[in-house]
């Protein structure tokens, strides 16, 4: 039955809104959500809990092999236990982020964490979010999105949420350490973050959030993989 569930992939660099957009249509479809990015953090910071090096590649696939992990939604809002404790906000540091792209560009990692990310394509259907998803985890989805924004604006969004949430950040280093995400994340020789042949690409710099999903949801109805509600 599973592998007859339909998969929507989102794929893209950070800050480009696929976490956002990923949970909203997966909301508004009723399916399963796959924040694939998690798994990385969460592989980094478990590290860290178990003093693994980041330089240790066999042992930092066995932290990922081993991961003791629960993904909760309650009331839209989505909690992460790693061993029990809740570590939803702990993994969206800056410092767990820089982490776990180092840790993502490891291949013993990235296989360690393959079948756990196909596990989650259950019916009714998933929306994958990532930046392999529709290249390598999911090849055979029967939609691909490839989610961009200019590196200016997703620095600038991340500017404003983190004023939001009362943290002082300058934009011109934000800037710079996403473009230094950004090259890391296209130019590991495993997984690069790149498009899918069959991806739609979808640049959000000057689009809303609801006008994201309208588009994304018209795209599902028109492929007969959803109606368009
Ligand atoms: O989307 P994010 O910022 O939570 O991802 C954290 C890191 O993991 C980021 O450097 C990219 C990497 N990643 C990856 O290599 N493959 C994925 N499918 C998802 C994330």
């Amino acid at each position: 039955m599973s592998e007859a569930a339909p998969v929507l992939t989102i794929d893209g660099p950070g800050g480009a809104g696929k976490g956002t957009i990923s949970r909203l249509v997966a909301e508004r479809l009723g399916w399963h959500l796959l924040d694939s990015g998690a798994l990385y953090r969460l592989t980094a910071l478990a590290a860290g809990k178990h003093e693994v090096s980041l330089d240790d590649e066999a042992a930092l696939a066995g932290v990922a092999a081993a991961l003791d992990v629960v993904f909760l939604a309650e009331d839209g809002e989505a909690r992460i236990l790693l061993e029990g404790a809740d570590a939803s906000r702990a993994i969206r540091t800056e410092q767990v982020g820089d982490a776990a792209s180092r840790v993502a560009a490891l291949p013993a990692v990235r296989q360690a964490l393959l079948e756990r990310q196909r596990d989650f394509r259950q019916a009714p259907g998933l929306v994958a979010d990532g930046r392999d998803m529709g290249t390598v985890v999911f090849p055979e989805a029967p939609l691909k999105i490839f989610l961009t924004a200019s590196a200016e604006e997703r620095a600038r969004r991340r500017h404003l949420q983190l004023r939001e949430a009362g943290v002082d950040a300058n934009l011109s280093s934000l800037l710079k350490e996403i473009q230094a995400r950004d090259a890391r994340d296209m130019q590991r020789s495993v997984a690069p973050l790149v498009a899918a042949d069959d991806a739609v690409e979808l640049d959000t710099t000057s689009l809303t959030i609801p006008e994201v999903v309208d588009r994304l949801t018209e795209l599902l109805a028109k492929r007969g993989l959803a109606s368009d509600t």
